[in-house]
């Protein structure tokens, strides 16, 4: 198993050679992947540090060169980069793509997505490597290996939802940046995180998803206790459109004004689509005193009960009763 593993590996790396190659030095992947690139605004060095790369529009162009080189169907399978027809024969699940190479932590190659060029909404936005023996979802985050001394140093991990984000948020100096690649967050995640800091800013996409995105998820963000802060980009942006359109300077001005703590966040969001309806604003209520029953530090408690005593216009005893019941109920289960 550990051998199968070491030949993903090597596949994926030599894949991720395959597809840099052709962005620099094919055709097609000068006129078309990296010209695509350096539109969306992309810095050479960014490019080159994350192994960017472009899958040529055909159906065996990796397959044939992989084969060429010795790599065995099987294995081609197994990492995804190539699909399994009936009769056996395979082709190739990128092409005509610009390649995302995901790396884990010590900065190998696991796996890739891939972003269509075409603007037809039939197709695909992003089409990603399936789950493989080195390559599991829900315990990567992308760009972490690219991050993990910034998240450090800043003691704060952002998190964003896309590839382009990372990009573009590390390329204008804020290095402490990952992806849970448009899925909500996984515990095995936020482990990870912890690792690193226990502080995170949700910088999600100004739409409709991404605000729900920022509801889901999070709650267990609280309860591995860390500090959660987010804030949402304004007309429909999302961190790499903000960034790209204002500038370095902007976009971290933005992020240190409008990040505000998870709680606030929320119970600001839930009063506004309550929309003054008494048995609506009543569940929110509940739903918010839920979130902070999770928090483990007492002190954050009692302030977060405080302030949203004020947010809410509600008694701070009637809260804590509140906070109290989910507790015993809570109790009672376990
Ligand atoms: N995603 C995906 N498959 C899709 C759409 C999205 O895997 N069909 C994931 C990708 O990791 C993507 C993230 O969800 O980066 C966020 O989705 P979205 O906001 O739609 O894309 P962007 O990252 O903003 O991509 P772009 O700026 O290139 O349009
Ligand atoms: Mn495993
Ligand atoms: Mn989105
Ligand atoms: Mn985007
Ligand atoms: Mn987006």
């Amino acid at each position: 198993a550990q051998d199968k593993r070491e030949s993903l590996y090597v596949l994926s790396a030599w894949a991720g050679k395959f597809f840099v190659e052709r962005l620099w030095k094919s055709e097609m992947g000068q006129v078309i992947g990296l010209n695509y690139f350096k539109e969306r605004g992309y810095r050479e060095d960014i490019i080159k540090k994350f192994e960017l790369g472009y899958s040529p529009e055909e159906w065996t162009a990796l397959v044939d060169k992989a084969q060429e080189a010795g790599f065995h169907s099987d294995y081609l399978a197994a990492s995804g980069l190539a699909i399994e027809r009936d009769d056996k024969s395979l082709y190739d699940r990128f092409r005509g793509r610009v390649m995302f190479p995901i790396h884990n932590l010590t900065g190998r190659i696991i796996g890739f997505g891939g972003r269509t060029l075409k603007t037809d909404k039939k197709v695909a936005k992003y089409v990603n490597s399936p789950e493989s023996e080195i390559y599991h979802k829900s315990d990567v985050l992308y760009g972490l290996n690219f991050a993990k001394k910034a998240i450090m140093e800043e003691d704060n991990c952002y998190l964003v939802e896309g590839y382009a984000d990372v990009l573009s948020v590390h390329q204008a100096g804020v290095e402490n940046v990952v992806s849970s690649s448009g899925t909500s967050l996984t515990t095995g995640q936020i482990k990870l995180i912890s690792r690193f800091t226990k502080n995170v800013t949700i910088l999600y996409d100004g739409d409709e998803a991404g605000i729900k995105a920022s509801l889901r998820g999070t709650d267990m963000l609280l309860e591995e206790g860390l500090n959660v802060k987010v804030l949402l980009f304004p007309d429909g942006n999302d961190p790499d459109s903000y960034v790209q359109k204002y500038g370095a300077t902007a976009f971290k001005d933005y992020v240190k004004s409008h990040q505000q703590d998870f709680i606030f966040y929320k119970t600001n969001i839930l009063l506004r689509d309550a929309n003054n309806d008494p048995i609506k604003r009543a569940e929110v209520i509940r739903d918010v005193v839920e979130s902070i029953a999770l928090i483990p530090d007492e002190i954050k408690v009692s302030v977060f009960i405080r302030e949203c005593s004020s947010l809410l216009d509600i008694e701070e005893r009637i809260l804590l009763a509140e906070l109290n019941k989910i507790r015993l109920n809570k109790a009672k289960k376990a």
